[in-house]
């Protein structure tokens, strides 16, 4: 089938390549031309295990290309994936739908033909409907410009793997047409065995945000739990362990830390919340702040825990942290709760300096007054305190003996309670974990 994939950030550029990988035609479009032109190179935008290669294979194929022409998109698809942003409006919760409605009125003047509009971004619930409207509005071809939502729940470091063969495919139409499109399209994920989930446009887009803010509430479930941990000496790992069994419950989003972060879960929940009160239905999801809430929490509770460890002061002390990604296997530093801790510190005086293996480049222009370290060693060298707040691999292959050799005090604090916390107390470590005792 010929597919355009517009807007080639995460969402759309790992849908581009799975979708030629395929066997489809694949046209990835984007405004913006310096992103088009990289991946037309095959380079990809971002890090993310995979993506290269299959980028590298489209492009080799032919049956992969891009381009920045919204017309010739029009022209070229019988389905067309719209994968733009959907970020947080600046000074509100709500959810900014600018670039979705830009993508619509660069396309849709241009549908001659019959085909299919299919919605990939997190949206409010009743966007679907709305954008409907607006492409048989728009649309030469009127309502033969149907449009489908089909909601994306891939994880970045997994997006590849995710997209390739998901949980569960889920789609919104108003119609058999559009399903029967959409089927033709998945056919060698269905081929999997792949659950297909079939509905109404307003179910679909209600999916993801739903699925989304049950995970962010687990994840903050179990963080409180920690906070209880750490007022009674309990420890929150066995309580995860223990609890996770049951699988009612299930042991997975049961890590406790400094919490969540990215660019999805964080923005989720409040523009959910933002919505169902527009809806009138606010007081359904007031839950949800106090997810925010308890999330948020950690950061502090984190930076409480440097300060109370280094003696009760901040200031001048040399805090190393490790990770700046919001998770390892990604270079994406959006609401990342390492760098929040670390401006944190900065604000209180410390000395802090960042090393990530992937996400300094982001860090670097993002947060100018963090001291970035790309070397490991040069990071830890000096350090009063070690801070691991994202769990690359790399940093649970640290040789405690000798990193203890290289600091000035040998104070670890993991805030993401993944480092072998006794193999680093036999090397001499003091080590704070958050919810559970050393
Ligand atoms: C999340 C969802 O997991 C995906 O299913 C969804 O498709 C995606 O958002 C999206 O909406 O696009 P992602 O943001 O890539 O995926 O990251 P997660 O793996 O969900 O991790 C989110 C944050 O939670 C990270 O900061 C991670 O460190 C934290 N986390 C996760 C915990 O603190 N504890 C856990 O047990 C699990």
């Amino acid at each position: 089938m010929r597919i355009t994939v517009i807007g080639t950030g995460y969402l759309g550029a790992v849908h581009a390549v799975c979708m030629a990988k395929a066997g489809h035609e694949v046209l990835g479009v984007d405004q913006d031309a310096a992103k088009i032109d990289a991946l037309a190179a095959g380079r990809a935008p971002f890090f993310e295990p995979g993506l290269p290669e299959l980028l590298a294979e489209g492009l080799a194929s032919g049956r992969l290309s891009f381009t920045t022409d919204a017309a010739e998109a029009a022209t070229f698809g019988e389905v067309h994936f719209l994968c733009v942003g959907t970020p947080q409006q600046p000074g509100s919760n709500a959810a900014d739908l600018r670039h979705l409605h830009a993508a619509v009125e660069a396309l849709a003047p241009h549908l001659h033909r019959p085909c299919l509009v299919v919605g990939k971004s997190t949206v409010p619930v009743g966007t679907a409907a709305a954008l409907a409207a607006k492409v048989a509005e728009l649309a030469p071809v009127g309502a033969a410009a149907e449009l489908a939502w089909n909601p994306e729940f891939l994880r970045e470091g997994f997006a590849v793997e995710d997209t390739l063969r998901p949980d569960r495919l889920v789609v919104g139409v108003t119609g058999e047409h559009a399903e029967e499109v959409l089927r033709r399209v998945y056919a060698p994920v269905l081929a999997l065995g792949t659950p297909w989930i079939s509905t109404d446009l307003a179910t679909s887009e209600l999916v993801k945000t739903a699925a989304n803010s049950f995970l962010a509430t687990k994840i903050s479930f179990i963080n409180a739990m920690a906070e209880i941990c750490d007022a009674t000496g309990a420890n929150v790992t066995t309580l995860a362990d223990a609890i996770g069994h049951d699988v009612r419950i299930g042991r997975r989003f049961l890590d406790a830390g400094v919490g969540f972060g990215g660019g999805c879960l964080p923005k989720d929940i409040r523009a959910f919340h933002a919505r169902a009160q527009e809806l009138g239905v606010g007081s359904a999801l007031d839950f949800l702040e106090h997810v925010d809430t308890v999330n948020l929490r950690q950061r502090a509770r984190t930076v409480d825990a440097a300060r109370e460890l280094l003696g009760g002061e901040l200031a001048g002390r040399r805090v190393t942290v490790l990770g700046a990604t919001f998770k390892p296997d990604s270079d994406d530093i959006r609401d990342s709760p390492s760098l929040h801790v670390a401006e944190l510190l900065l604000a209180e005086g410390a000395e802090v300096r960042v090393h990530d293996p992937e996400g300094l480049a982001n860090t670097k222009s993002a947060h100018p007054g963090l001291e970035c370290v790309e070397s490991l060693e040069d990071a830890c060298t000096g350090a009063d305190l070690l801070l691991h707040l994202t769990a690359w691999q790399q940093y649970q292959e640290l040789d405690p003996a000798e990193v203890a050799a290289s600091v000035r005090t040998p104070l670890l604090l993991d805030g993401r309670n993944a480092l072998d916390a006794g193999r680093w107390a036999a090397a001499g470590w003091t080590v704070r974990l958050l919810g559970k005792p050393a």
